[in-house]
C-alpha cells in the first residue's frame, strides 16, 4: 500500500448519488468548499437504473443551478396520473388541482449524469472508487475522512463537516454509536419487478393498476422506452420472468374497459426493487449530517425518493450557509427537525399509495374492497383527489 495524503476541505461529501452530487452544487454556489468520495465508478453510477419522476421543486430547483437544460429538452412534462381499477382508468389532473403544477419524467441516472459532468466541468472535486471509507472524530470541530485511492494510496480529508450521503448501505449511518439514532421501520411483503424496453408508451402519463393479478406500473422514459413494473414477491427469482410473460402479465394487468394499447418491444433490462419504509431520528449526529437514503428509505410508489434526497440537502446547504458565513450553528442544529417534517408526509403517501395499490399477499378480501372504495373516493372527491395531487408534485422547498 502507497503512503498517506493529507487534505483539507469545508465539507467531505459521502456518496455520489442525487444526494451528494446535488449538495455539492448548493455548496459551490454558496462559495463553500467540497469534495465527494464515491465507492463505485463513473460509468456505474451513471447507468444505475433508478425511478424517474421529479417534483416540481427539484425541476425548478435544477433550473435555479443552471443545471436544467437537457432536462427541458429529453425530459417528459406530465400534467397529471392515471388510476386504474376495476378495469377502468380515472385521471387525475395536477394543473388543475394544485394551482398549475407539473411533474417531469426524467430518469434519476439521467439526472446524476448532468450533475457530474457540471461538477466535473467547473473544476470540482469527486473521486470515484474509492475504498475503506472511514469517519472520524464526529463529536469534535474537525471530524475526518479516510478512503483509499483506486491506486491504493490511504487519504485523510479534514473537514469542519461530514455530509453522509452515502446511501442506504453506506458507512456513516452505521458509523454512529449505538443508541444515538431511532431507526423505525415497515416491510412490506411484497416488491417490484421493473423492466426497461423499447416500445413505444401504452400513454402519454404514468398508470398506476390495482388489479386482483396484483399491482402495475406503466412509466416511460422516452417517446420509445417505456419503465413498467409489476407486484412481485420480495425474493422473487427473475429466471421465472422471461420477456413473453412479463409482457402477458403486463397486458392481463391493464385489461379492461377502454384497454389502452399496450406495445412490446425488446426488454433492455430487468430487476427487483424492495418495497421498503425506513427512518432514522435524528439525521444528525455532532458534525455527521445524514441526508437521503442513509436516512430514509420510501417505497417507490409515490415516487418520493429521489425528491426527499433533494430536499434534505437544499436544507442542508442553507445550514450551511448560515454556519460558514455568520459562524453560527443554530440553522444546522434544526437541520434534523427541519428535513423530518418533510420526511414524514412523504413516508406516509408513499405508505398510503402502496397500501392502497397493491394486492394484500394473505388474500384478505375486505382489505381488497377497501382499497376499491379508497380508490373511488380519491377519483370521485375533489378535496381527496387535491390531496393526491399536492402530494405527487410536492410541497415547495422551503
Ligand atoms: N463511500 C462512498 N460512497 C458510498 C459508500 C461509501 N462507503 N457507500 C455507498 N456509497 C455511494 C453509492 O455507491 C451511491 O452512489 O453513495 C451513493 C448513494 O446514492 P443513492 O443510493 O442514490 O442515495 P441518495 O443520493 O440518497 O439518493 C436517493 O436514490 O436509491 C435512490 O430511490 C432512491 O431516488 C432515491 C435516491
Ligand atoms: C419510474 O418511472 O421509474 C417510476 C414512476 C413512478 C413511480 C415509481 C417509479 O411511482
Amino acid at each position: 500500500m502507497s503512503s498517506a495524503t493529507t487534505s483539507r476541505t469545508q465539507v467531505g461529501i459521502v456518496g455520489a448519488g442525487p444526494a451528494g452530487l446535488f449538495l455539492a452544487h448548493l455548496l459551490r454556489r454558496e462559495g463553500i468548499d467540497a469534495v465527494v468520495l464515491e465507492t463505485r465508478s463513473r460509468r456505474y453510477v451513471e447507468e444505475r437504473i433508478r425511478a424517474g419522476v421529479l417534483e416540481h421543486g427539484t425541476v425548478a430547483l435544477l433550473d435555479e443551478l443552471g443545471l436544467g437544460t437537457r432536462m427541458h429538452r429529453e425530459g417528459l412534462t406530465h400534467a397529471g396520473i392515471e388510476l386504474r381499477f376495476g378495469g377502468r382508468s380515472h385521471r387525475i389532473d395536477f394543473p388543475a388541482l394544485t394551482g398549475g403544477k407539473t411533474i417531469t419524467v426524467y430518469g434519476q441516472h439521467e439526472v446524476v449524469k448532468d450533475l457530474i459532468a457540471a461538477w466535473l466541468d467547473g473544476g470540482g472535486d469527486l473521486r470515484f472508487e474509492v475504498a475503506d471509507v472511514a469517519v472520524h472524530d464526529l463529536e469534535s470541530t474537525l471530524p475526518r475522512v479516510t478512503f483509499r485511492d483506486a491506486g491504493g494510496t490511504v487519504h485523510e480529508l479534514r473537514c469542519e463537516v461530514i455530509a453522509g450521503c452515502d446511501g442506504f448501505h453506506g458507512i456513516c449511518r452505521t458509523s454512529i454509536p449505538h443508541g444515538v439514532l431511532t431507526a423505525y421501520e415497515r416491510a412490506y411483503p411484497y416488491a417490484w419487478l421493473g423492466i426497461l424496453a423499447q416500445s413505444k408508451p401504452v400513454s402519454d402519463e404514468l398508470i398506476y393498476v390495482n388489479h386482483d393479478r396484483g399491482f402495475a406500473l406503466f412509466s416511460q422514459r422516452s417517446p420509445t422506452v417505456t419503465r413498467y413494473y409489476l407486484q412481485c414477491a420480495p425474493d422473487e427469482d427473475l429466471g421465472g420472468w422471461s420477456d413473453d410473460r412479463i409482457w402477458s402479465e403486463l397486458h392481463a394487468r391493464l385489461a379492461g374497459e377502454q384497454t389502452p394499447r399496450l406495445t412490446e418491444g425488446p426488454i433492455m433490462q430487468k430487476g427487483v426493487t424492495a418495497m421498503r419504509s425506513f427512518v432514522v431520528e435524528p439525521m444528525q449526529y455532532g458534525r455527521l449530517f445524514l441526508a437521503g437514503d442513509a436516512a430514509h428509505i420510501v417505497p417507490p410508489t409515490g415516487a418520493k425518493g429521489m425528491n426527499l434526497a433533494v430536499a434534505d440537502v437544499w436544507v442542508l446547504a442553507r445550514a450551511l450557509a448560515t454556519f460558514f458565513t455568520a459562524a453560527s450553528t443554530s440553522a444546522l442544529e434544526r437541520y434534523s427537525e427541519t428535513c423530518l417534517r418533510r420526511v414524514w408526509r412523504a413516508q406516509r403517501f408513499s405508505w398510503w399509495m402502496t397500501s392502497m395499490l397493491h394486492r394484500a399477499v394473505d388474500g384478505d378480501r375486505f382489505g381488497a374492497r377497501l382499497q376499491l372504495a379508497e380508490l373511488d373516493y380519491v377519483t370521485g372527491s375533489l378535496a381527496a383527489s387535491t390531496s393526491l395531487a399536492e402530494n405527487y408534485v410536492g410541497a415547495p422547498l422551503s
